[in-house]
This record gives C-alpha cells, structure tokens and sequence, in this order.
C-alpha cells in the first residue's frame, strides 16, 4: 500500500500533530505530513512540523479580503504538497466550502467530547459544568455544520469527582492521540465507507 500524504492544519499546542507526525515515523502509520498550515504565528505545532523537518506555512487570515481568499490560499499550498487527506488538528477556524468541496469526504477533525454532546469551544469545560459521568473525544469527517459530520471512532473518558478542566483534558488528550491516529489508519487503509451519517468500518 502506498504512503498517504497528510495536510494537517492546526492553531496552537499541536500536541495531535504531534501524535500523527510520531506515528508516521515509527511506522504506525503507513502515512507521512505533507505540509502543516496555521492561522497563528505563535503556534508550537510550526516548531513541531520544522522540527521534523515538514514545511510550515503560517496563513495570516486577516491578510485576506474573505475568509474565501484566505481558504484559497490554504487549497493551494495543500495542493502544491499533494495533500489526499486533511486532517484538523485544534484548528480553531469553520471551514468553508472552498476547503471543504475540493476535499469532500477527506478532512478530517478531532473533537474533545463525545459528539453530538458539547460541540465547540471549550468542550471539556461544556462536561465538566454539565455533570456528565463520561465525556470522551470523536474523529468526524468534517461538513459545514460544525462538529456535526459523519462520526468514525469515539473513545468514551470518565469524570473523576475531583476532576479540574485541565485534568480532564489530559485524559480526554491521551485518548485523541489514539483514536486519531487510528481513524488516520482506517482511512489509509480504505477501511472507511460513508453512508449517510454513518460511517462503517470495513
Ligand atoms: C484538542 O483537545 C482538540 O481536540 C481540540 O483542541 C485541542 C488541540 O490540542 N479541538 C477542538 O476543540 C476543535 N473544536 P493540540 O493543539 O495539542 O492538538
């Protein structure tokens, strides 16, 4: 099976990319990081992406006239690296459609709770508030409704009584880098077919 070129975009810690750059490099993954964007110029994940010696492009979004020109731009640099697979990496930014119609069904996000419970920001805050026993993480392909796409692996975290945001976060963290890593080998694998909402793993 050939290598499978990864986008991975991302706007801070970058602690899932990386997971994904690890993974390519044990062999885990039969996959390499093409290119990582970001739309932050302080980001820690450019620091990871040259440490491994991937390019790097810093997307400065308000240089743009439209979110539109500024998604352009992103399509081309992940079409200049031959990206067949976007993956989100805490990129805090919606996608639009320039992003999401040239790459249909091939990007993909990595979300702190178990969808649909707790979409957007501050996920594991939304749990912790809400008195829920188990929160977790989800690996969605990626639609224009927001952390609403077709759900692939989900991996269920308990709320510990005396758990903080952060603590909670750090558990729910251990478990996006596995899950993400494996959704990333199922679709390398052409294991992922989409039916509707559902994704089955072949
Ligand atoms: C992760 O917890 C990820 O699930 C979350 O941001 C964090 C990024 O951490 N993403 C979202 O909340 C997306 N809505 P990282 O930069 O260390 O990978």
């Amino acid at each position: 099976m050939r290598t499978l070129r990864l986008g991975v975009l991302a706007s801070g810690r970058g602690t899932n990319l990386q997971a994904i750059i690890d993974a390519c490099q044990s062999g885990l993954l039969r996959a390499e990081v093409a290119v990582v964007v970001v739309d932050k110029a302080t980001a820690q994940a450019r620091e990871r992406a040259r440490r491994a010696g991937i390019p790097e492009y810093f997307v400065d979004f308000s240089a743009y006239p439209t979110k539109e020109d500024y998604e352009r731009r992103i399509v081309s640099i992940l079409e200049e690296h031959g990206v067949e697979l976007v993956c989100l990496a805490g990129y805090m930014r919606i996608l639009t459609p320039v992003v999401l119609e040239r790459y249909r069904n091939r990007v993909m996000n990595i979300h702190p709770s178990l969808l649909p419970a707790f979409p957007g920001l501050a996920a594991q805050r939304q749990a912790l508030e809400h008195g829920v026993r188990y929160t977790g993480c989800t690996v969605h392909f990626v639609v224009e409704e927001v952390d609403a796409g077709p759900i692939i692996l989900q991996a269920v975290v308990p709320v510990l009584p005396d758990d903080t945001v952060d603590t909670l976060a750090a558990r729910i963290l251990e478990q996006e880098h596995r899950i993400y890593i494996e959704a990333i080998r199922l679709y390398q694998e052409e294991r992922l077919k989409i039916e509707g909402r559902r994704v089955h793993i072949l």
